[in-house]
């Protein structure tokens, strides 16, 4: 994105409506909205929403192109149904938008962060604040990571198995909901999922995974504690190393090598700095979420790569701003 391409005004504009539809997607205007065209103050008791917040929010919506204003009800246009309102729609991108209007909380005290180096408030799912709070924390994280489109996910696992066609284990390290596990589960895979405990305690409920047969679930900080015993044909590092910091994430490379074996493939799905026009920008969300994180070149991660014992790095595109970086162990 090039700030010459848009007036100042034009992208306040854009802010004000993007923090508008996020807000009324995470009240539930759009899915309430799927039972038919509904009067605002009927939406309001539905919702349980303040009537007078409703009748002003709605025109607005309406004026975005997301409704359609019929008498006295409010409808969804066809796109608005596609995007936000039906999760069966191919289309549908709404289950990020909590986690995108919590981060613009962040976005907030940037001028604070700026001085500080680092959060000014602790980023989900660290916070200290309470079990229940930090309960909704980890369901809201959850929900925005399990939101990757579907198209991506299968990407990602095609092009890791273009990679390693012959493999039978992986290793999903930070995993998170499991969407990639389970995506691997389905190519005749079994995956090992570790991630922190309260969000594995989370996720094995909330996402089924302890049911699944062909995906183990393991507890721990992969910072601290041994990561779990291979050795593994592939381990997976998605949306991982941008949490981290340079020495952070060598050492966690490092270890991906201690339980991996000659052929292996290490696979780091991220913003590449240099490669993806989204990079520079989500360091700047790192820097307002993490104590360390940030975005990496491909330079950086061939060289811990290297030192890992992984070689012959090949980059693939998932979409424009994500991309996949896989290397074999044992090469080059
Ligand atoms: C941005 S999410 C990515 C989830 C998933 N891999 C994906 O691509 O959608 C990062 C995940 O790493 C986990 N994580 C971060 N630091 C960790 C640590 N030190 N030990 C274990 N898991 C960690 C977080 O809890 C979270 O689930």
């Amino acid at each position: 994105m090039r700030f010459e391409d848009l007036k100042l005004g034009e992208l306040r504009d854009l802010s004000e409506a993007m923090a508008t539809v996020a807000a009324a997607s995470a009240s539930g205007i759009f899915s309430a909205l799927l039972e038919g065209p509904t009067s605002s103050e009927e939406l309001a008791e539905r919702q349980d929403l303040s009537p007078r917040a409703t009748a002003i929010l709605l025109p607005f919506l309406a004026e975005l192109g997301l409704l359609e204003i019929n008498g006295q009800a409010f409808q969804l246009t066809p796109r608005a149904r596609r995007e936000l309102a039906d999760p069966s729609s191919p289309e549908y991108s709404a289950g990020g938008l909590p986690l995108w209007l919590h981060n613009l909380e962040a976005w907030t005290r940037l001028p604070e962060v700026l001085e500080a180096g680092g959060p000014v408030e602790a980023r989900e799912p660290d916070s200290d604040s309470g079990s229940d709070s930090r309960r909704e924390e980890i369901a809201r994280f959850m929900a925005g990571m399990a939101a990757a489109p579907e198209e991506r996910v299968q990407r990602l696992v095609e092009g890791i198995l273009a990679r390693k066609p012959d493999a039978e284990t992986v290793l999903d390290l930070g995993g998170g909901p499991g969407h990639i596990s389970r995506a691997f589960l389905e190519r005749g895979l079994r995956a090992t999922l570790m991630d922190k405990p309260e969000v594995v305690e989370f996720v094995d409920e909330e996402y089924g995974l302890a049911e699944e047969a062909g995906i183990s679930t393991m507890g721990g900080d992969f910072l601290v504690d041994p990561v779990p015993g291979g050795p593994f044909d592939v381990v997976l590092l998605s949306n991982v190393i941008h949490m981290l910091s340079e020495d952070q994430a060598e050492s966690l490379i490092q270890k991906v090598g201690e339980v991996t074996e000659k052929g292996s493939v290490i696979a780091v799905a991220d913003f590449i700095r240099g490669r993806s026009p989204r990079a520079a920008r989500f360091a700047l969300v790192m820097l307002l979420r993490t104590p360390n994180g940030n975005t990496y070149t491909e330079e950086a991660h061939e060289r811990w790569f290297r030192k890992a014992g992984f070689g012959d790095l090949e980059v693939l595109d998932l979409d424009p701003d994500r991309q996949l970086l896989t290397a074999v162990r044992g090469h080059g």
